[in-house]
């Protein structure tokens, strides 16, 4: 018998009833301006801010409405002006050369490895062409940031993290977002928390926050702020930093506080269907499997494999049979992006070199959306069909 997966890789699970429960109160209330707060409120925001702060070890927390405005605003915030060339990975999807292009700066691709990670030899030969670095960990795999941080370090680049997809990951036990100038965090519906949109910038540097604070449309009200620095830091930068409002609400930040605290149990749950999707996939002909560094905690929110230097025709055929049997993945060969899967050349406003090895790579690319809504068993069948259509492509080859 043919095996068929039904289930919906779109589908994430429900908001939880405590989230549902917060956001009444602020719905029944009705201030959801993060700044309309009744005498005595801190406001969702602002608490949101706090806990998350507290929870990533970072002094100063900003929550804005996406992303790619947390990544946009930290550029903006290290100070890159339009024409400034900004560092950043050839693997990651399209919101993190736009942000750099929103800021009127001209990204410089860097290429990936076979472990998905941005290439730390193509960096170094690169470093001298930037002065910051937008540094993407692409579905979720860090690069080893030991040495990243000492060569961005000598070098004197600035490093701003994207965790879209590492929010609740680790390297050597610092969270992802930690080792950077700024960590920018996206709280989109198909992230690790879900408030439909929205996103969270950190860091420890009270000048930066100051900035990213007022560039978020705080107009003069920073002092709501609880996880900000002190009013005497906002002297320095309230009248020379432009108002760009992409402020969160106090809805949205209802919805992600239970969200956040139930986070670390979130993790363990993706990494079980992580596992069976993994060890399901092990030793199949002709698929690689991407190793994840002892020193890397991940969250496997998604799973990425190689069909290494397979033939278009033959890679097309597994990602259509698969697909007939219910099992979505995508593919970051194709020559055209289709949905997500864009690629650095795929960016035309963007100037960029070829670059074989990293086209290599991209060119055996297979992407597979884990949601929560999977049960393990569904991972133990995914993997199946996959395994079966993948060793009946190679054993045809
Ligand atoms: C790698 C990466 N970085 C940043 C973002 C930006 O997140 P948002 O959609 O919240 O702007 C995304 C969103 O898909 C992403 O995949």
């Amino acid at each position: 018998m043919t095996e068929r997966f039904t289930g919906s890789f779109t589908q994430q699970e429900a908001i939880p009833e405590d989230a549902i429960a917060a956001a009444l109160d602020v719905l029944r209330h009705g201030r959801l301006h993060r700044y309309n707060v009744a005498e005595g409120e801190a406001g969702e925001t602002a608490l949101l801010e706090q806990e998350f702060a507290a929870q990533t070890g970072a002094r100063f927390c900003l929550a804005v409405a996406s992303g790619g405005y947390a990544m946009a605003t930290a550029l903006r915030a290290v100070g890159v002006k339009p024409g400034d060339r900004v560092l950043s990975n050839a693997f990651t999807l399209a919101p993190v050369p736009g942000a750099i292009a929103s800021v009127g700066a001209v990204p410089e691709f860097v290429g990936v490895t076979e472990g998905l990670t941005i290439d730390l030899d193509d960096l170094a030969a690169k470093l001298d062409r930037a002065k910051v670095l937008l540094l993407s960990h692409m579905r979720g795999h860090i690069c080893d940031m030991d040495r990243l941080m000492a060569m961005c370090d000598a070098a004197q680049v600035t490093v701003i993290e994207d965790c879209a997809h590492t929010m609740g990951a680790a390297w050597r036990d610092v969270p992802s977002g930690r080792h950077g100038a700024v960590g920018c965090y996206s709280c989109q519906t198909y992230k690790h928390v879900n408030s439909g949109e929205g996103g969270l910038l950190v860091t420890d540097d009270e000048e930066l926050a100051a900035r990213a604070v007022m560039l978020s449309g705080s107009y003069m009200l920073f002092g709501r702020h609880k996880a900000a620095p002190s009013p005497e830091v906002f002297e320095q930068v309230k009248y020379v930093t432009p108002n760009i409002s992409g402020r969160m609400d106090n809805l949205r930040a209802a919805i992600l506080r239970p969200q956040l605290r139930d986070l670390d149990r979130q993790v363990a749950r993706w990494n079980d269907r992580y596992r069976a999707l993994e060890q399901g996939l092990r030793d199949t002909p002709g698929l690689t499997v991407i190793e994840r560094p002892e020193e890397e905690s991940y969250v496997g929110s998604s799973i990425q494999f190689l069909l290494l230097d397979w033939q278009d025709k033959a890679l097309c055929d597994v990602i259509d049979r698969c697909a007939a049997r219910g099992v979505e993945l995508k593919w970051f060969g194709a020559p055209e992006p289709v949905a997500f899967t864009s690629r650095y050349d795929s960016w035309r406003y963007a100037p960029s070199e070829p670059m074989p090895k990293t086209d290599r790579v991209l060119a055996g690319i297979v992407d597979m959306r884990v949601p929560l809504t999977f049960s393990a068993e569904d991972c133990a069948l995914i993997a199946r069909i996959i395994r079966s259509e993948v060793t009946r492509a190679h054993n045809a080859a």
